[in-house]
């Protein structure tokens, strides 16, 4: 990866920076953009990388973030609204629903959109879903639609964007801050769960994610294809 340029939509937490520090790590520059930019006193963590703003759901944001990067070799979009306040289908509000359809779906295809044009020969497009693209939970309804539209618009553009290659990562349960949401309690419990019924027997890290996401990036013969990195979560009872 040395040489290579890699843009991390979402780069800056979580699963995000997990895939930003495997490509830092294995020798390419990475540029994490999202919303917030921080600086170096608040997040020194962030320095090895070159942060830029960036607001999914704005096109003409995005496009102009891509603009500015220029050329690079390889983008993977991991970024998503915060888990809506909605609940059942019935009761779900529209608003909240479309603004993560909005982040979640329309965002990844900007990106990708606005992206594309950019990427170098040899160049790869990554997105992120999760286990409900397959397997819905209840009250989930719109977060395995947005899921799923991902996935559905990866193998579409593995073909319309050909030869750039263009795969998904779907995780299973990565112990990140976007459980914060959580009390400490039912997080422990969760946690003490996924270690008890998955075959991988723990829980999931950002560089489990990372990993793949490096494995897509750099093998040239893997196109149109969704890898799940969820620890077996796929053969157990669901958890939450
Ligand atoms: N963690 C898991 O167990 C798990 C499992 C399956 C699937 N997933 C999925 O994986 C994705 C990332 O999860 P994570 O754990 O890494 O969550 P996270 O740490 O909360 O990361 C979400 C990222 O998205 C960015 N973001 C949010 N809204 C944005 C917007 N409008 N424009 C640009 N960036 C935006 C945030 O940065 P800013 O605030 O700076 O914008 C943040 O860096 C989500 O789609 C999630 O549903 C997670």
């Amino acid at each position: 990866m040395a040489g290579k340029k890699v843009v991390v939509v979402g780069g800056k937490t979580g699963i995000g920076l997990g895939v930003a520090r495997a490509a830092r790590a294995a020798g390419a520059t990475v540029v994490v953009a999202s919303r917030r930019v921080s600086s170096a006193q608040e997040r020194p963590d962030l320095e090895d990388f070159v942060q830029l703003s960036l607001d999914l759901r704005d096109e003409a944001a995005v496009k102009a973030a891509f603009d500015t990067i220029g050329p690079f070799d390889h983008l993977v979009v991991t970024a998503a609204p915060e888990l809506g306040s909605w609940g059942a289908f019935m009761d779900a509000d529209m608003h909240g629903v479309r603004s993560y359809l909005e982040g979640k779906f329309l965002g990844s295809w900007a990106s990708a959109r606005h992206g594309a044009p950019h990427l170098r020969a040899g160049g790869s497009i990554t997105f992120l879903t999760g286990g409900m693209a397959a397997r819905p939970k209840i009250g989930f309804a719109a977060v395995t639609s947005a899921f799923a539209a991902v996935e559905a618009l990866s193998g579409s553009l593995a073909l319309e964007l050909a030869p750039i290659r263009v795969n998904t990562i779907r995780p299973g349960f990565i112990d990140t801050d976007m459980w914060g949401f959580l009390p400490t309690e039912q997080r422990d419990g969760l946690r003490k769960q996924v270690e008890d019924t998955f075959p991988a027997r723990r829980a999931g890290k950002p560089q489990d994610v990372g990993h793949a996401a490096l494995f897509l990036m750099t093998n040239p013969y893997v196109t149109g294809t969704v890898i799940e990195v969820s620890g077996g979560e796929n053969l157990v009872p669901s958890v939450s």
